[in-house]
């Protein structure tokens, strides 16, 4: 069985004094049995990782962190980026990679996308590899070979075992932000999809494999999303940065 996941992507929101406020506000709205059945995360800006760190460390809450963005270089002259030895040393479980603002606002191609999930590997950070289709591509039915090819792409060079480690997050790039949430039956349709793909591919490691949805989640539809048989978790924008509104989603079962 795999264990639900609900991350919260806070994108460009919250100093790093906001973001000790909202770390304790949800310490103290989810208790232990609920952070036992659902691993919750946050995945603040860089600039708040070490105070969100100390506070989860230091007070020993059951709630994972993370960054948004990685670099596929390991050190040197690349001014301005993060390198994923940075992000282990700050003791990061996860990092969002390729995910499509990044693809959008900053060209990120499924190459540039596909090392930066090595990267990720390679320093024992889980990659949350984001894959979506535009509105274009679903109004022409295209959205499950679109969102299968990213994917395998955004996998390239890795062995089952590696596979195995990463989360991949369904978020099409419709539903980000808009308040159109896709329905169940809709997320299920690619998420199923993809874990098919997965299996075909890597063969078992696919039942492990946990695979999220992402696009206008809320308190109010995540249970019916969850309830579908191949959605394991849900990456969370603008819901993430409202404390109650996101403990209340992560009470969901
Ligand atoms: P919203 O939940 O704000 O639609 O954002 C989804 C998302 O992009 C999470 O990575």
């Amino acid at each position: 069985t795999r264990r639900p996941l609900i991350a919260g992507n806070w994108k460009m929101n919250l100093n790093h004094l906001e973001a000790i406020a909202l770390v304790q506000k949800l310490a103290f709205s989810l208790d232990e049995k609920q952070l036992s059945d659902v691993e919750v995360v946050v995945l603040p800006p860089y600039v708040d990782i070490r105070s969100v760190q100390t506070l989860i460390t230091g007070d020993n809450l059951l709630l994972g962190y993370g960054a948004q963005d990685l670099s596929t270089h390991p050190s040197g002259a690349y001014t301005g980026e993060v390198s994923g030895a940075m992000l282990a040393k700050l003791g990061c479980g996860y990092v969002v990679v390729g995910h499509s603002e990044r693809r959008q606002y900053h060209a990120e191609d499924d190459e540039l996308v596909a090392g930066k999930v090595r990267a990720a590997l390679a320093n024992g950070i889980t990659p949350i590899l984001c894959v979506g289709e535009g509105l274009d591509v679903r109004e022409a039915g295209g959205q499950v070979a679109h969102t299968v090819a990213q994917m395998l792409a955004g996998l390239d060079r890795l062995d089952a075992k590696q596979v195995g480690e990463v989360v991949i997050a369904y978020e099409p790039v419709w539903a980000i932000g808009t308040g159109r949430t896709a329905t169940p039956a809709d997320a299920q349709e690619v998420i199923g999809a993809l874990r098919a793909e997965l299996a075909s591919r890597f063969g078992e490691v696919a039942q492990t494999v946990r695979l999220l949805y992402g696009g206008s989640v809320k308190a109010s539809n995540v249970a019916a999303i969850m309830a579908e048989a191949d959605i394991d978790g849900a990456l969370v924008g603008g819901a993430s940065i409202d404390a109650e509104e996101f403990a209340r989603l992560c009470r969901f079962p």
